[in-house]
């Protein structure tokens, strides 16, 4: 009889902290051992020259979402989550949305019976919230986050999603009282508008405008909003899919005073720039997302956020929009506005793979990768220790990753079901062959080995104390 289920023999563990050589031994999807010359596994996989790390948790992405412009996902979450085994990830978050004027433990409802019986991977949801009623914030969202679904998103601006700056304040008194976490997608709203319709009205709708629309003092300002907003309530906050200095400078500073603002990235910030977006035609299309891509300087502050220990966070921001599709890019046509074409790029498969590569070139550690990929989006999520490291007691969710491998990006090599990759062409070295989760092999070297269904739901834990209302006393 096998000492385990499974044992990964021979390979270098990577941790939030340190890299050291231990075989990983396995029992019922639980990883009960790590050192020298483990007993013997019922199954054995030889990691001899391999990066043995924990599966990476992908904290933002958007699967079979569903909005109100008639723009339709490409990836739900049998796809969607294909892609992201693929990519060596693990866990993912997508997003239940409330629609205006609808209720939270509806769209939660609803969100589910998109993705019962379909994913490989595990999932937790965050929530979307943009009505936040006297009913969403007594009750909705007190029931919710004590059944699991802890954190939410609020938007500053899109006219269907945003919330004005005394919704915000409310949102975050509740997420206080309840030890909730709240995600920012921090844009001034008005700013955008006014300079979208000065540019339509001189006929600039090309996407490039879209960044021109959008320019930092755009997210400078409303992270820094976000931050005071916060700072008030008293109450931590994550500024999402940040895009360069001026939003960097805001939190870097707040991060300075002691506040506890956290901060997200992704990887379009590092490896796209708005000259993307400039491209012939309609491709700069491809890379519209907002934030927008930035400039080179620019992705160099988002790599120096990586190291320094800015960003706690690196998501995909997986927005899957197919680009030859009515219901994608090309909702209003090749020739409509900026305004008109569906925000976000898909990412679910390469997010690993090319922050990888930032080791390979020298611009960030391993535990610093392990760190944002995995274990931090854990611990803020309340995922951890379940999830998000490799340690005695935690899910076997693990990807074995071959750290010399070159590989070209290819979108015909993906998984997902969006017809480009704005990475394409891009070549990275390193690259996951291996991926478990709960100590079954969900993929290897690209190929599905479980069936829709494998993947799981996690509730979350709360991430945060919850405390009574901030003081009201004469400070
Ligand atoms: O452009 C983006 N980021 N699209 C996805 C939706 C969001 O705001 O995260
Ligand atoms: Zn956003
Ligand atoms: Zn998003």
């Amino acid at each position: 009889m096998a000492d385990f289920d499974l044992v990964i023999r021979g390979g270098t563990v990577g941790t939030a902290s340190e890299s050291f050589r231990a075989d990983v031994g396995v029992t019922d999807g639980i990883i009960t051992a790590l050192g020298s010359n483990l007993g013997s596994g019922t199954r054995e996989i030889d990691a001899t020259g391999r990066l043995v790390l924990p599966g990476g948790i992908d904290a933002h992405c958007h699967l079979d979402q569903p909005s109100g412009d008639g723009s339709i996902c490409a990836d739900g979450f049998e796809s969607g989550s294909r892609s992201a085994a693929a990519g060596g990830t693990t866990t993912i978050l997508p997003f239940a949305l409330q629609m205006k004027g609808g209720s939270l433990t509806e769209a939660v409802k609803d969100y589910h019976e998109r993705a019962d019986g379909k994913a490989v991977v595990d999932y937790a949801f965050h929530l979307i919230v943009t009505d936040p009623t006297a009913h969403v914030i007594g009750q909705e969202l007190p029931s919710l986050i004590a059944r699991g679904y802890t954190s939410f998103k609020i938007y500053m601006t899109y006219d269907d999603l945003k919330l004005n700056d005394r919704q915000i304040l409310e949102v975050l008194a509740l997420s206080r009282r309840e030890g909730a976490m709240v995600m920012v997608h921090a844009e001034n709203s008005d700013v955008i508008s006014w300079l979208t319709d000065r540019l339509e009205q001189a006929g600039l709708t090309t996407p490039i405008y879209h960044a021109v629309s959008r320019p930092m003092p755009v997210e400078r300002e409303a992270t820094h909003r976000a931050i005071s907003l916060s700072e008030i309530v008293d109450v931590p906050v994550l500024i999402v899919h940040v895009s360069g200095r001026e939003a960097v400078q805001q939190i870097h500073t707040a991060q300075g005073r002691g506040l506890r603002v956290y901060a997200e990235t992704c990887p379009q910030y590092l490896y796209l720039t708005e000259d993307d977006l400039a491209k012939p035609g309609f491709e700069g299309a491809k890379c519209l997302c907002s934030p927008p891509p930035r400039d080179k300087a620019n992705q160099e502050v988002i790599w120096s956020g990586l190291r320094n220990g800015t960003f706690q966070v690196f998501s995909s921001d997986h927005a899957p929009f197919r680009f030859e599709d009515p219901a994608g890019k090309m909702l209003h046509g090749t020739d409509a506005s900026f305004r008109y074409v569906p925000n976000g790029v898909p990412g679910l498969e390469t997010r690993l793979p090319l922050l990888f590569n930032g080791i390979s070139e020298g611009r960030i550690d391993l535990p610093t990768f392990v760190r944002v990929t995995a274990t931090q989006p854990a611990q803020i999520y309340g995922l951890s220790p379940r999830k998000g490291s490799i340690a005695i007691g935690s899910d076997a969710d693990i990807a074995i990753w071959d750290p010399e491998r070159k590989v070209t990006i290819a979108n015909a090599d993906l998984h997902h079901a969006v017809d480009y990759t704005p990475y394409e062409g891009i070549e990275v070295t390193g690259w996951p062959v291996t991926t478990l989760v709960r100590g079954q092999v969900v993929s290897q070297e690209g190929e599905t080995l479980q069936s829709p269904g494998y993947g799981t739901f996690l509730p979350c834990e709360r991430p945060n104390p919850p405390l009574p209302e901030p003081s009201l006393a004469v400070r």
